[in-house]
């Protein structure tokens, strides 16, 4: 039984580790959190393991946990997404008054928080799809918050985030996103350009593997060193960390170990997606989520390993001499190929916020995911002096400093394609990112053909460069142009 003065300010719905270091980040910044587990051994293991640590109030049932809160009651549910959260929605909906908030922590699709919170707000309630990101470390320790829903809302929520979020430079790594399915759309695509953060990083680590000839344990001392220069972020970090591990068992370098098929929950192919339905070319997150699918099609790669031809490949060692100069091309190539990932990820917000009419502002995602998340790096400071100066900018790449940065890593960049390519080695994201700033900087492109081709097999029509309006070309009778 909980006693007026003993309610809750906050409280958390599925205790697993990310609900359970939640619960305890909260607890540990001095709040009262409520806790609920639908099976009761996580709620009593919790509280053994860590009722020390703050103040619980512990139930068994959600109607008693509804009850142990104060009001304006605010829950967070961290349960898996999908099904298991419109359920326990319904259950609190159910318990709560007018002006409650629940919280969706989960990595939910955003059209499901559309939806969601339309039916909660015909409810009276206030409802708010919030991307957490950090995973486990940073649900204990300050994750970084992606809040959604009813600006109103963030009144009474946003103090307790900002509470338990991660801090940079002073700056909570919380802000209100936008209304309803803002914040798990950014969230999304946070997690769009962490698969291709990981790819690009992955590119570099083969380059320097199969190509340079470098042992993990090598490779691990690169990576540290590139983690205190234009690099650095905590990707690139535990990279270093997860090259160095050897494999207890066989003494092996653990990545030698692990097999090479990369698994994805679908949040990357949500990216993708949503970017397909707005025009937004995303290619180095597309291509850095078809490298995990390509990676797991297990029995299509036996099939063709050592079957398919590679052509004449190049040698290494006669092309490049001075190892160092290859390592600092590869570099700069991770670096282009990684702004050029984000620069469409910002894109794709752009698109979607507008779309939606959510007013996301860009530069607070710089500002947030400065700590707390998983892309966390140091050059988040950089878009948001590029965004800071000019928040209407066409893309990221045409920021003056990136400009510049990108006019001393182009030639590495191209370099480290080349290579790659006669070397045989796979670069996806390298070669498209690279592909993808040719295309935007280029005079003229082959669109100009295709339009053309479209308007002979099927009359389409064109628009011509030199005079308004919309044109046909006869094509099969005697070939004059008519204007439709
Ligand atoms: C985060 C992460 C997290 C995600 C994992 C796994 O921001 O903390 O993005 O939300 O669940 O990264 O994602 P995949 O299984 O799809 O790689």
């Amino acid at each position: 039984m909980t006693t007026e003065q003993n309610l809750a300010e906050i409280g958390v719905v599925g205790l697993a580790v990310m609900g359970s270091n939640l619960a305890r980040n909260f607890a540990h910044k001095g709040h009262t959190v409520a806790v609920y587990n639908r099976s009761v051994e996580k709620t009593h293991r919790l509280m053994e393991e860590h009722g020390e640590e703050g103040n619980f109030i512990p139930s068994e049932t959600i109607e008693d946990f509804v009850a142990s809160l104060e009001r304006p009651r605010r829950a967070i549910i961290m349960v898996k997404a999908g099904a298991a959260t419109d359920a326990v929605i319904n259950q609190l909906a159910d318990a709560m008054e007018e002006g409650d908030i629940i919280i969706d922590g989960g990595n939910a699709l955003y059209t499901d928080t559309i939806r969601r919170e339309k039916e909660i707000a015909a409810r009276g309630l206030h409802f708010v799809g919030a991307g957490i990101s950090g995973g486990e470390e940073g649900a204990l320790n300050g994750p970084a918050i992606m809040p959604g829903g009813p600006a109103k809302s963030y009144e009474s929520l946003g103090p307790l985030l900002e509470s338990i979020a991660a801090h940079v430079d002073g700056t909570p790594c919380v802000t209100h996103i936008g209304p309803d399915g803002a914040g798990h759309f950014v969230k999304m695509v946070h997690n769009g350009i962490e698969y291709a953060d990981m790819q690009v990083i992955g590119e570099a680590y083969q380059l320097l593997r199969y190509a340079a000839g470098m042992e993990p344990v090598e490779i691990a001392g690169v990576f540290s060193e590139w983690n205190t220069g234009d690099l650095d972020s905590y990707l690139v970090e535990i990279t270093a960390e997860v090259l160095r591990q050897v494999d207890e068992e066989t003494g092996r370098p653990l990545i030698d170990v692990i097999v090479d098929a990369a698994g994805q929950k679908g949040t990357g192919r949500w990216t993708v997606k949503a970017a397909l339905d707005l025009g937004i070319p995303v290619t180095g997150i597309g291509e850095a989520v078809f490298a995990r699918a390509l990676s797991g099609a297990t029995s299509q790669r036996e099939a063709a390993r050592g079957q398919l031809p590679s052509g004449q490949l190049a040698d290494f060692a006669e092309e490049h001499e001075d190892r160092e100069a290859f390592i600092e091309d590869v570099r700069r190539a991770l670096y282009a190929s990684k702004l050029v990932a984000y620069a469409q990820g910002f894109d794709e917000i752009k698109a979607g916020s507008a779309e939606h009419d959510w007013g996301v502002d860009p530069r607070d995602l710089a500002t947030i995911w400065r700590g707390g998340c998983i892309i966390r790096a140091k050059f988040l400071n950089r878009i948001r002096e590029a965004y800071d100066t000019n928040p209407e900018l066409e893309s990221l790449l045409l920021d003056p400093y990136f400009k510049g940065e990108l006019g001393d890593l182009m030639d590495s960049w191209r370099r480290v394609v080349v290579t790659a390519t006669k070397l045989g080695l796979p670069v996806p994201v390298f070669a498209s990112s690279l592909s993808y700033y040719d295309s935007l900087r280029a005079e003229r492109l082959p669109a100009a053909l295709i339009q053309g081709q479209r308007d002979f097999f099927g009359a389409h029509t064109y628009q011509r460069v030199d005079k308004e309006g919309t044109f046909h070309t006869l094509w099969s009778g005697d070939r004059t142009e008519v204007q439709e």
